[in-house]
């Protein structure tokens, strides 16, 4: 089974989110399940800087006004397909968004160009490589089912992953031709969106098969109140579609070999924790008071992610004597409304905002609580990596987040389960209650730890979810008789 991977980020090369954690993570874990994968990405500096050795296999004399060409090359332990077209993509800084802090205003072409790449391997460009699963990400990569639809047979099978409905790709009409499409495919079972082209639309629509994060999330956005207008799709398409939870990469996150942490530690020495809180109370200017019950946050600081309604909840967590460590970028009005807030208690509150991959490790294995109060959530990562470092997760009940954490209600307390504390509805009351919750908790230490050691043994990792996406290949392409 070869399967092509294409996206728009891959950890560690260029990553935003958790999506570039999820490409990265996935063609190792497939790989065990005797699935190959090639992924491809585009030609970002970050990324073009990371090749040794890359051959250049293809070559387009013109794609979406400029020369281009497609290197293979092994980084970052994945085989990659890099799509080197300067003139789309030799910026700096984040892959969507220019200078301006908007997204740059060819990204309709920029990402038609890596669905054109992604479709032209599929229709046999690379005789070494001929997929038998063109396997696309978010909306960056949605146009490629639709290049293929609407180039004719015979083609790959395709599946589309949905890491976030709320990004959708939503391009004037007036752009069709030039993407490579026929006038017919602006119509409802096609492109069109609204009035628009939708790139996500167009793989949701024209796949064979959707997959998202969890499998709450995949009823969600079944919902109008989850399905971003997408939800009659879906719901039309709910044969196709399926839920797969992600993992995390369990070599990047292990407490007991991590290279971040101060001091590493398991289930068996969670008391070593008690160093790492020190360091992190120090290195984020709280007290250091080993007995000060810590709530950590990593996260984009967005809407999504309830950071609003965090903000709100800060003085009542004060009031509840907790210290509160949050890591995280974003929004520039929730930048500063943490900033200002750790401004005004200061020892209690503290916000580091940037990006720091040493300090998101650093703060797992040493909080007592993670917080995650996402209005919606996918999938969700932090949770995990807060599973397998004994940070208990506190998490708004919905998609992924609902999935992952199993509440530590009376009921599963008294029948030896629970790992995390889950809340609803996602209110700045409702988080107060939450880790207010957590605090009461701890005060029974050796439920605590057990609470710990059950977190601590939740499988996190790859290798379920990389079964589930080897046998939907393997179902998908004996259905279509390749
Ligand atoms: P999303 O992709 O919606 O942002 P996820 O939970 O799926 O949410 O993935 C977020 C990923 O980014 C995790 O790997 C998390 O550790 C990391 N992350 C988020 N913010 C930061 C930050 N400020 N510093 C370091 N890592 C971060
Ligand atoms: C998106 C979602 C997040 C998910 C990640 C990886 O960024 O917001 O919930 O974990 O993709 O699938």
């Amino acid at each position: 089974m070869r399967v092509l991977s294409v996206a728009s980020e891959a950890f560690p090369l260029v990553k935003t989110g958790g999506l570039a954690d999820v490409v990265a993570a996935l063609p190792p874990a497939l790989a065990r399940e005797r699935v190959t994968v090639r992924t491809l990405v585009p030609g970002y500096p970050a990324v073009v800087d990371a090749l040794r050795d890359a051959d250049a296999v293809h070559a387009f004399p013109r794609l979406h006004g400029g020369p281009a060409r497609l290197l293979a090359a092994h980084a970052a332990d994945l085989d990659l397909f890099v799509l080197d077209a300067p003139h789309l993509y030799a910026r700096p800084g984040n892959p969507y968004l220019g200078p301006d802090g908007k997204p740059w205003p060819d990204n309709a072409l920029r990402f038609a160009a890596l669905a054109e790449a992604a479709a032209a391997i599929g229709r046999g460009a690379l005789p070494r490589f001929a997929p038998d699963v063109i396997h696309v990400h978010d909306w960056q990569a949605g146009l490629a089912p639709a290049l293929l639809h609407y180039g004719g047979t015979p083609r790959p099978a395709t599946v589309v992953t949905v890491h976030n409905l709320s990004f959708q790709g939503q391009f004037p009409r007036e752009i069709l031709t030039a993407i490579g499409l026929p006038p017919h495919a602006f119509a409802i079972d096609g492109v069109e969106y609204y009035g628009t082209i939708g790139y996500l639309k167009a793989a949701l629509a024209l796949a064979d098969r959707i997959t998202t994060v969890s499998p709450t999330y995949a009823e969600e956005i079944r919902t109008p109140e989850g399905g971003m207008g997408l939800d009659g799709l879906l719901r039309q398409r709910a044969d196709a579609l399926a839920g797969i939870l992600n993992g995390i990469d369990e070599t990047v996150w292990n407490p007991a070999t991590d290279p971040h942490l101060p001091t590493r530690f398991d289930a068996r020495r969670l008391a070593r924790r008690a160093a790492n809180k020190a360091a992190l109370q120090a290195r984020f200017g709280l007290a250091v008071e080993p007995s000060a019950f810590v709530v950590g946050v990593v996260s984009r600081l967005t809407h999504q992610k309830g950071m609003d309604l965090l903000v709100e909840a800060l003085p009542a967590l004060v009031a509840l004597g907790v210290q509160v460590a949050l890591l995280g970028t974003g929004d520039p009005a929730l930048e500063r409304a943490f900033a200002a807030a750790a401004a005004r208690h200061p020892a209690r509150v503290a916000a580091v905002i940037g990006y720091e991959e040493t300090l998101a490790h650093l703060l797992q294995g040493s909080v007592d609580a993670l917080l995650v109060p996402s209005r919606f959530e996918p999938c969700g990562l932090t949770q995990l990596c807060a599973l397998r470092y004994g940070a208990i997760p506190v998490v708004a009940r919905v998609g992924g987040l609902a999935d992952t954490v199993i509440d530590a209600n009376a009921m599963a307390l008294a029948a030896g389960t629970g790992t995390g504390i889950q809340f609803a509805p996602v209110t700045r009351a409702h988080i107060e209650l939450a880790v207010g919750r957590a605090v009461s908790l701890k005060r029974d230490a050796a439920l605590w730890r057990r609470l710990q050691a059950r977190a601590m043994a939740t499988d996190v990792g790859w290798t379920r979810p990389a079964k589930q996406y080897a046998a939907l290949y393997r179902a998908l392409v004996k259905s279509r008789g390749s």
